[in-house]
């Protein structure tokens, strides 16, 4: 069986510093990549800022700066957010590396080596924010500027000379793939946007710029500068080594299990994307998510609005693993979602604060004053232990299911539910009451352990360092976890010491 994942996250563009909707793709990745390899999987986890192109020349010309040195300023913001994040990527790629370049190239090369290009002139709409081309029908006027209907963004009016891939010829192998891969896009209602769109007809595509210089040349012509997403697109080949195609890193990783994107970069990833590697007769990627945006009360984030929430801010605050958790489990994944501080906060506090570090604080510290710190010698399990243990080897494999879909919904909803039920049974068990009957006072607290030790191992890839804090009551570390062992119910070995647990999060009154 394949036990190789890779996943990527958008590469950012270094326009402004990052905010809270660039840190939602990384950690939703971060979550998915630290998942997989507590499942045994080899994992690459990529991701990297995009830096050509009209929008970074004109941001770096209005900062009254050279491109490349206003982008490895802000680049360096988003390389340390990874960090801030405890993000788990493998590489973090800049478009304005010479490997990505060669990479790029050679892709190019290797379309117009196959007829695939042909030079003519473009003239239509361009959306330097977007950095996309729309047709007439996308387009609508709104107070004497023409915008695009869909992204809401400026449009500018161009004319020019322009290399053109012949996306047209692709539409009917574009259906056929989505036919023979019905998991390619998901969520399914994105699906269905993007199959419409293709079924509507595509035109070429545009794929070179002669007004502004700052990219990748065209290769035997330097009048003209290769459109930035076909550079952009295939940064998720370069750092895989590409064109070396006998690199381990390619021959292990390629095609890529999936790209976490945004759905305003739908179209881009699920349709020029594909129909660039089919052309070039290089295998697609597996799947393409495009989640919901993160809206700062009911919009979307934008600078000229000036409502751009800053994930920094709230980490300083509250603290990473709040936020993590907070994003990952209160905006229903696909859906868009907003974030206050009074969400956060409520969430910290029912979820985090009363319900799993209250968990893990009494049951350790009822250990410690009746047992000790170590892990107590079982008698039998009666009907309620075997049910509440059981319920992770019941759902295991409709777990993983459900994760290889990214339904990170049913993921959370499950961990949700058992540390309700764990609570509960250590309530009615009330081993306070067992004093006389040290077997059964054992038999609940091993119980109660084996079940912290099992939830802890689901929130790992959700908020690493406090499972992690969790986890050394058992001296379990970051390369010991295994997701595997959320079957076992006698993991835990009688008379093994355990450890005492820092408060895990803080009440927020
Ligand atoms: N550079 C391109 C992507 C190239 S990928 C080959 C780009 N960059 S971006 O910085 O504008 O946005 C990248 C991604 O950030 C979006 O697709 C999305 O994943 C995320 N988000 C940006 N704003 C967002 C929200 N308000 N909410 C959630 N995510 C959003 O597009």
């Amino acid at each position: 069986m394949d036990k190789n994942f890779y996943i990527t996250t958008p590469i950012y563009y270094p326009s402004a510093k990052p905010h809270m909707g660039h840190a939602y793709s990384s950690i939703v990745s971060d979550f998915f990549a630290r998942l997989k390899k507590i499942q045994g999987y080899d994992v690459f986890f990529l991701t990297g800022t995009d830096e050509h192109g009209q929008k970074i020349q004109r941001a770096a010309e209005s900062n009254g700066k050279d491109p490349i040195k206003f982008c490895d300023e802000i680049s360096k913001t988003f390389k340390d957010l990874c960090k801030t994040l405890n993000l788990s990527n493998n590489d973090f790629i800049r478009t304005t590396e010479g490997r990505h370049k060669k990479s790029v190239e050679n892709l190019w090369n290797i379309l117009e080596n196959k007829k695939e290009i042909y030079l003519s002139k473009y003239s239509g709409w361009y959306s330097v924010s977007d950095e996309a081309f729309y047709a007439d029908d996308e387009i609508e006027e709104v107070n004497g500027s023409k915008i695009c209907k869909i992204s809401g963004s400026k449009v500018e009016w161009l004319e020019e000379e322009s290399y053109f891939f012949k996306l047209s010829k692709w539409q009917s192998s574009l259906l056929k793939f989505y036919e023979d891969n019905p998991e390619f896009i998901l969520p399914e209602t994105r699906k269905n946007e993007v199959i419409s769109f293709v079924k509507s007809g595509l035109k070429d595509l545009s794929i070179s710029r002669k007004s502004f210089s700052w990219g990748i040349k065209v290769p035997n012509n330097d009048d003209h500068v290769i459109y930035v997403w076909l550079d952009a697109l295939t940064n998720y080949l370069s750092a895989l080594n590409y064109p070396n195609v006998n690199d381990n890193l390619y021959k292990k990783f390629w095609p890529a299990s999936v790209h976490i994107i945004g759905k305003d970069i739908l179209r881009f990833h699920a349709i020029y994307w594909p129909a660039f590697l089919l052309a070039a007769d290089i295998e697609p990627p597996k799947r393409v998510y495009g989640h919901g945006w993160i809206l700062s009360g009911d919009e979307k984030m934008s600078k000229s609005k000036g409502n751009i929430l800053d994930p920094i801010e709230i980490i300083d605050k509250y603290g990473l693993d709040p936020l993590r958790y907070y994003l990952l489990k209160e905006v229903s994944f696909g859906n868009d979602g907003n974030i206050s501080n009074e969400k956060l906060e409520n969430c910290i506090n029912s979820d985090l604060a009363n319900n799993y570090g209250n968990l893990c604080q009494r049951v350790i510290s009822f250990c410690e004053k009746n047992i000790g710190l170590k892990v107590p010698d079982v008698d039998k399990f009666n009907n309620d232990d075997v049910e509440i243990l059981n319920i992770f080897k019941i759902n295991f494999e409709n777990l993983k299911n459900q994760i290889d879909k990214q339904n990170i919904n049913f993921y959370l909803n499950f961990i949700v539910d058992q540390l309700f039920k764990a609570n509960k049974y250590f309530n009615d068990q009330e081993p306070w009451k067992k004093k006389t009957d040290i077997k059964r006072l054992n038999t609940i607290v091993y119980v109660a352990l084996e079940i912290i030790r099992k939830i802890s191992i689901l929130l790992y890839p959700i908020i690493p360092e406090s499972s992690l804090k969790a986890l050394h009551i058992f001296n379990i570390s970051e390369k010991d976890i295994d997701f595997e062992t959320i079957l076992d119910n006698n993991f835990l070995n009688k008379g093994d010491k355990i450890n005492k647990i820092q408060i895990l999060f803080n009440k927020i009154t």
